[in-house]
């Protein structure tokens, strides 16, 4: 891992579930004209599933276009051919349902927080341990701001000094999950509430992996209760208009990127 100067801005992905639906809009009927001029230069018959493959690729082109999230870009371009597979296996309803439901479950906070579930890795829980080894103070409390299945927290709670680690997650399925899964620890604390109506003044580090959209209400919440030293790491996220007072680059397949804050501001 090693750290560099500040990004001049972290909002480099937008979000957005409704721009990602309306890229559908030119993709199919891009994927019409093609269905309906192609045999004028290439002589038919052509498979069907071609015209899906090319209905997704454009809906995740136009997605990128619009500037959706990346996940957009992937679901986008899956989406026609799942859904032919999901007419062509002609499974019960009731399967379908229970596959929503648990969906449901888990991506809980994608649409109204806009934030998904997707895990730290394990070269991100090893950073935030040497992080946590290199800060000063005894019996710190620390907090996962959306814990997921709980590897971030687990990974800070088991860091040196460490006296408690609060998981704070509001999806039913991953704090279940959690739950079932680090409820005896020790150090661990899983609360199934949102960070949002918390008091967050009595953790000395605060690690979140969100998404784009709710860093400028979780940095001015961050900087109205912040009375003593406190750390905020965000992964992937920089804080819009605020200089990180570190970037620590990790050495890891998506590049990931933890952006460190101080607070109280001076
Ligand atoms: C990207 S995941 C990160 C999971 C975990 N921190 C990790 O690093 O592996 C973000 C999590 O935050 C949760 N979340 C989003 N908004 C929340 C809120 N207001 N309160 C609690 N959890 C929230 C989501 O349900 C999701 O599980």
């Amino acid at each position: 891992m090693s750290e560099t100067s500040p990004p001049p801005s972290g909002q480099r992905w937008g979000g957005g579930a409704v721009r990602a639906l309306l890229a559908h809009l030119p993709a199919v009927l891009l994927t019409l004209l093609l269905w309906r001029f192609l045999p004028m230069l290439v002589e038919p018959p052509y498979p069907v599933w071609a015209f899906w493959a090319a209905e997704g690729v454009l809906a995740a082109l136009f997605a990128m276009l619009l500037r959706c999230a990346p996940w957009w870009w992937g679901i986008n371009a899956l989406f026609p051919p799942l859904l032919v597979l999901a007419l062509g296996l002609n499974v019960a309803p009731v399967w379908m349902g229970a596959l929503f439901l648990a969906l449901l479950l888990v991506f809980w906070n994608a649409h109204g927080e806009r934030v998904p579930l997707y895990l730290s890795n394990s070269t991100t829980h090893a950073a935030l341990q040497a992080i946590l080894a290199r800060e000063a103070g005894e019996a710190r409390r620390v907090a996962d701001l959306g814990s997921g299945l709980g590897g971030a927290l687990r990974a800070m709670a088991e860091a040196p000094r460490v006296a408690e680690a609060v998981g704070f997650e509001t999806a039913p399925l991953p704090w279940l999950i959690s739950r079932l899964r680090l409820g005896r620890h020790p150090r661990i604390r899983l609360r199934r509430a949102s960070f949002w109506s918390e008091r967050l003044s009595d953790f000395d580090v605060v690690y979140a992996f969100l998404s784009p959209a709710p860093m400028p209400r979780l940095w001015a919440k961050l900087v109205r209760e912040a009375r003593r030293p406190m750390l905020l790491i965000s992964n992937s996220f920089a804080v819009p208009g605020v200089e990180p007072d570190a970037v620590i680059e990790l050495d890891d397949a998506r590049g990931t990127e933890l952006f460190l804050y101080r607070l109280p501001l001076p």
